[in-house]
Order: C-alpha cells, then sequence, then structure tokens
C-alpha cells in the first residue's frame, strides 16, 4: 500500500495522492458527504461530491460508520477555515473494513467507562494529544542525558530486595524463591556509577501503593540518574536544568498537542527557565503552618500539603533537608544537622507537586550498615551494595523523576490515569 501519511500532505498540494486512516466522523448533506478522517499523524476533512465520484464510491460513504478503515483517493488544498488548514475534494473512496457499532460515541461518557474502553478511547484527539507530548518527553529526557555524557545502564525488574522501604513491594515467585518488581533502580545505578562515572536507567517501576489518589499508578516509568563526584547541590543543577530542558523541548515542537488540551501554558512559557527556588523543610513546614496545615516539624508532607505549598510559587520548587525519619535508608545524613538528610524533592507548580525525590547518598561503609539494620532490612541481600563503599567508595548523588507526573503536570491533566496508554491502578488491571 502506498498512502500518504497526513504529517506529510503539504509536500503534495495540487498533485493526486492516496490517504489511508479510520473515519471518526461523517456527515452528508444532498449530494456533497464529509468524511472526518484520522491516520494517527494528523487529521483533515475530506469531501466528496456525487457528481465527482463513481457510483461504487458513493455507495460506499453511504455505508460507512464511526472507525471504519478507509482509503481515499484526491487532491488536498489548503483551506484556512479547517482547523487542520487542509481539505481533500475526492475522487474515489474504498472501505477496508467497516467497523462495528462504535462504543464510544459523542455523548459525555463517565470515567469508568472510558477506562474500561481504552483500547478505544486511545484513538481520541486528546489520548492522540497527551501521548505524543509523552513520547516528545521521554525523547527530549534521552537526549538531555546523552548531552550531559550520562551513560544508560538499565536496572533490572527482578529484584531481591526492597529500594524504597519495604511497604509498596509487589513479589512474585521466581523458581525456589521470591522476587520482588523493582521500585527503584537506584542501588544498581550506584554500581554502574563506580564503573561508568555518570549513568541513567529508565524503566518500568512498581510500587504496591495502597493509595488511591490523581498521582499515583502501581506502575509507572522512572528516570533515574546517578553521578559519582556530585553532591546534593549539584543534583539539584542537574535536575533544574532537565526539567527547563523538557519544557522547552514540548513547547518547541508539541505547541499543537498543547492546544489541543487547551493547557494554559503561562506557567510553561515563562517561570521555568532557571533557578528554581530552593525551600528548606523547616522553612516549608513553617510556611505550611502559617497556611493553616496540622503539619508537625517532623511530618513528611503530603499530597495536599504540597499542593497548597505550590500554589505559594509560580514556578517549580526545591524542598531539601527533610528529616531523616521519612526518608529512605540511604541518604546522606547532613554532617552539620544528622537529623536531616541531604536530599531534595522537586514539587512541580499549579499544585502538581512532587515529581522529581532525589538525594546525596550515604559513602560511609559503617553508617550505611547501622542504616540497614534500623530499617531492618535483611542485610545479606545488601552486602554487594555495600562492597560499593568498600572498594573506593566516592560522594554520589542522584534522582527519579516520574514520566506519568511529568506528563501530567506539563499536559494540565487531573490524573495520572491519562499519561500512559494502559494504566495500572490499585483498582484497575485491565484492558
Ligand atoms: O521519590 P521516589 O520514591 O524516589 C526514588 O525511587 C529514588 N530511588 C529515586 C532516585 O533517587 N534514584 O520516586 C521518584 C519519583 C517521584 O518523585 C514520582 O515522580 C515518581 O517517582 N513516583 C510515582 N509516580 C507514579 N506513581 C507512583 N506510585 C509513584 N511513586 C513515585
Ligand atoms: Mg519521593
Amino acid at each position: 500500500m502506498s498512502s500518504t501519511p497526513l504529517s506529510e500532505i503539504h509536500y503534495h498540494i495540487g498533485t493526486p495522492i492516496t490517504l489511508a486512516g479510520w473515519a471518526y466522523n461523517f456527515r452528508s448533506s444532498g449530494s456533497i458527504f464529509f468524511v472526518q478522517l484520522r491516520d494517527g499523524t494528523g487529521r483533515i476533512q475530506c469531501v466528496i461530491s456525487k457528481k465527482d465520484v463513481s457510483p461504487e464510491t458513493w455507495a460506499a460513504c453511504a455505508q460507512l460508520t464511526l472507525e471504519t478503515s478507509i482509503e481515499v483517493t484526491g487532491t488536498v488544498r489548503a483551506e484556512p477555515r479547517s482547523p487542520t488548514g487542509y481539505e481533500m475534494s475526492v475522487t474515489g473512496l474504498k472501505i477496508i473494513a467497516q467497523a462495528a457499532e462504535y462504543p464510544i460515541g459523542k455523548k459525555e461518557h463517565g470515567v469508568d467507562f472510558l477506562m474500561d474502553h481504552r483500547h478505544l478511547w486511545l484513538r481520541s484527539e486528546r489520548q492522540e494529544a497527551i501521548l505524543k507530548i509523552r513520547d516528545e518527553i521521554v525523547f527530549s529526557w534521552r537526549e538531555f542525558m546523552r548531552k550531559k555524557g550520562f551513560i544508560l545502564t538499565d536496572s533490572p525488574i527482578f529484584t531481591p530486595n526492597a529500594c524504597e522501604g519495604t511497604s509498596t513491594l509487589f513479589s512474585t515467585d521466581y523458581f525456589d524463591e521470591t522476587a520482588y518488581l523493582t521500585q527503584s533502580g537506584q542501588l544498581y545505578l550506584e554500581a554502574t556509577s563506580a564503573a561508568l562515572g555518570s549513568t541513567y536507567c529508565f524503566g518500568p517501576t512498581f510500587r504496591a501503593e495502597k493509595s488511591k489518589t490523581r498521582r499515583h499508578l502501581t506502575e509507572f516509568w522512572m528516570l533515574e540518574a546517578e553521578a559519582s563526584f556530585y553532591d546534593w547541590q549539584d543534583n539539584m543543577r542537574m535536575q533544574e536544568e532537565l526539567v527547563v530542558y523538557t519544557v522547552q523541548q514540548v513547547l518547541a515542537n508539541r505547541a499543537a498537542e498543547l492546544r489541543t488540551l487547551e493547557r494554559d501554558i503561562t506557567v510553561l512559557t515563562t517561570t521555568i527557565q532557571g533557578a528554581f527556588p530552593r525551600v528548606s523543610y523547616d522553612d516549608a513546614i513553617l510556611q505550611l503552618q502559617k497556611l493553616g496545615s496540622d503539619i508537625k516539624h517532623g511530618d513528611d508532607l503530603g499530597a495536599d500539603d504540597e499542593t497548597i505549598l505550590t500554589k505559594q510559587y509560580d514556578r517549580p520548587i526545591f524542598i531539601h533537608h527533610y528529616p531523616v525519619d521519612v526518608k529512605a535508608f540511604y541518604m546522606k545524613p547532613d554532617p552539620a544537622n544528622p537529623k536531616q538528610v541531604l536530599n531534595d524533592d522537586l514539587l512541580a507548580p499549579e499544585g502538581y507537586g512532587e515529581v522529581i525525590g532525589g538525594s546525596q547518598r550515604i559513602d560511609d561503609l559503617q553508617l550505611l550498615e547501622d542504616r540497614i539494620k534500623q530499617h531492618k532490612l535483611p542485610r545479606e541481600a545488601f552486602e554487594w551494595y555495600l562492597d560499593l563503599r568498600r572498594y573506593g567508595s566516592v560522594p554520589h548523588s542522584g534522582f527519579g523523576i516520574g514520566l506519568e507526573r511529568a506528563v501530567a503536570w506539563i499536559c494540565g491533566l487531573d490524573h495520572v490515569r491519562e499519561t500512559t496508554p494502559f494504566p495500572r491502578l490499585i483498582n484497575r488491571l485491565k484492558p
């Protein structure tokens, strides 16, 4: 089949071409028939005049149902009144496969219905736009990491132990043992960064999150970076640059999709530029208390606290120096105040909250052994990780950025369920 993708029609104005796609809408007015065609790369209106086509083509029009796959031949011309800028005058239309009655109609459907039909819902203009922006973000991340000299070293998905706490582990039979689905590739990255200097991994991550919130998935994608001879401040600068680069790339390459989503891009175009405010945990607690939160010093920030706090700023903010007790075992305590760790959470603006978690890691063997004990983690499973402190330990830091949360924020979505083709949530494993 040699059809022209809609993304390339501007090269073919005025010459006969064939398009192939799906009829996502149509209407007739007497002797003229209008078909809205989409092929994944674009959308166009095709106009069929009874007088210009064969009786077979005219008859095929009458058979069209929503999402019928078709081939249309004709000539494309610029049409300023059309949202896509072009229109096709059709000389022939052929049905490839007629669609049965399409379950997603023009009427409003509830979220559960749409999620049950996710495999079809993906065809909507909105979902198409979100997935294209997701693709753009992924590409920009890989490009950014390469430009910064980080080497991709993927971490395993089957793991023998927890990285981010034992309460959110999925376990699975692994022959005669139990394996856990990875919560984070970080521990393995610490090994590869001692081999290659600066490394990253990017893959699926699993958390048995019991929370039913707009920002938790049980399976999500995370890009994690790890760098030797990096302290927690270098770490924040790197995160800042990554976020700025990502937003610039999306604005440059996916402006049309942002318009489709009716995303108000004021924040994206004006404040995602340079140094994001660094707010200490202590300051954050004081601010929150003034704003009416009942949070106490020593508590972790809840989702609501993050939302309230981000609304005080017009750009992303770092919260650093969390209490040791609310964070993971591997975070390095600040030598000047060992009750707090050299970590940061990056909170996205506009109420979105945490998109990145990062920290400097404990590089001292004894301290790391103590922390493993305090966290009641199985020592044997961590022997290899302790080796990294036995053989040439160095100051090192890293972070993880959640893809779905980044997509939700950049697209301006109110739930992560639309950020990934087939979301996995506490109450959803299908389709
Ligand atoms: O803050 P987290 O748990 O950090 C880590 O896993 C570190 N080991 C990363 C590192 O330093 N290499 O998770 C990092 C990010 C969060 O900020 C969030 O964006 C995302 O991963 N995330 C989730 N996204 C969707 N659903 C969930 N249940 C998520 N849990 C974390
Ligand atoms: Mg976190």
